[in-house]
């Protein structure tokens, strides 16, 4: 009877020690279950004599039923400590303020790309992209630059191999659009081009439109017509252009144009240095030697080109004073576009 008594202590002070309902539950096992220590004690029946077995049998019975109350008792304690802890772990503060998440915005450069193509492409111009490594010959040769033109130079040009370089222009999607088409042609060249500069207007690594119109006629006047059209589709209503006589290799003439000043409306202030214009884009007569290198008689067609700075046009339309903004990826700067 002592043994039994020891079994059922024993049995209580490992139950108070388990940690959680498993332990807990692997005690009651080794005392209670099948092979357990108290049902082991009923197979001690045949070593108590005959007549004092019903009150032996009757003794672990009532420890057997003690024992199990016990067991039930620590377990539903049990279950109420992991609920509290579960409870304690997984609590919310719902005073706390909740994680807002950050609405995006285009990028100003996107949206200027976006908005050029879309009143080109009302103008019947088709979107051709090109790649952004492009051989010597496609970036400079067809496009009439002479051998020893300094833009040529490695200060200016990312070369990749001899051969292979950064295109430094989009202009060579001029020759690969001529070689692949005939005219009549209207295409627009978004794209990265790439030059060894940088400073607070010039960036390594900027984007240009390529614009080529090659047909019968094609004349300087739908040259301005178009960018005056183009000026106040970006700009404002009332914007005008003006060209000026320049030098391209690829166009003959070449001009510089210029877009009246929207900040002043042509009075002259600090945005176009009182002159009350603003230089845009370089454009011009596609030069013959350019349309015979792409097998395009220059006595039956001509052509304009224009190309122009994506960055330049959107720091003038949302008055960004530094490049170096557009590619920073600072929030409080992009979020200024936000719709
Ligand atoms: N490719 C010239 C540049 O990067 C821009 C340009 C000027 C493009 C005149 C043209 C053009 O198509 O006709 O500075």
């Amino acid at each position: 009877m002592e043994q039994n008594e020891d079994v059922v202590s024993e049995a209580r002070s490992e139950a108070e020690g388990a940690q959680d309902s498993r332990s807990l539950y692997e005690v009651k096992m080794k005392y209670l279950g099948k092979a357990g220590k108290v049902t082991g004690l009923l197979k001690r029946m045949k070593e108590v004599p005959a007549e004092e077995r019903p009150a032996f049998g009757k003794r672990i019975n009532d420890l057997r039923v003690k024992l199990e109350s016990h067991f039930a008792a620590l377990e539903e304690k049990m279950k109420q400590k992991e609920l509290a802890r579960k409870l304690a772990s997984e609590r919310i503060d719902v005073t706390m303020p909740g994680k807002r998440r950050e609405k995006g915005a285009e990028h100003p450069v996107t949206r200027v790309k976006n908005q050029l193509i879309d009143i080109f492409a009302g103008m019947g111009f088709e979107v051709f992209e090109g790649t952004e490594i492009e051989s010597e010959y496609y970036n400079f040769t067809a496009l009439n630059t002479p051998a020893d033109h300094p833009a040529r130079d490695m200060q200016d040009t990312f070369y990749v191999t001899d051969e292979f370089l950064l295109r430094t222009q989009t202009s060579a999607g001029q020759i690969r659009m001529m070689e692949k088409k005939s005219p009549p042609i209207k295409m627009l060249c978004p794209g990265r081009v790439f030059r060894s500069d940088d400073d607070a207007t010039h960036s390594p690594m900027f984007h240009q439109m390529e614009g080529l119109v090659v047909d019968k006629g094609v004349t300087l006047c739908d040259l301005q017509g178009m960018l005056d059209e183009f000026a106040r589709a970006m700009f404002s209503r009332s914007s005008k252009t003006r060209l000026r006589p320049s030098y391209f290799p690829f166009t003959e003439p070449s001009v510089e144009v210029d877009v009246s000043c929207a900040a002043c409306g042509g009075k002259g202030c600090s945005l176009c240095k009182g002159t009350g214009w603003i230089e845009v884009l370089g454009a011009g007569m596609v030069n013959r030697r350019v349309l015979e290198n792409c097998g395009v008689d220059p006595d039956e067609y001509t052509g304009f080109a224009f190309g122009m700075g994506i960055e330049r046009i959107a720091m003038l339309k949302y008055g960004i004073n530094n490049i170096k903004l557009l590619t920073e990826n600072d929030v409080r700067f992009l979020k200024q576009f936000q719709e």
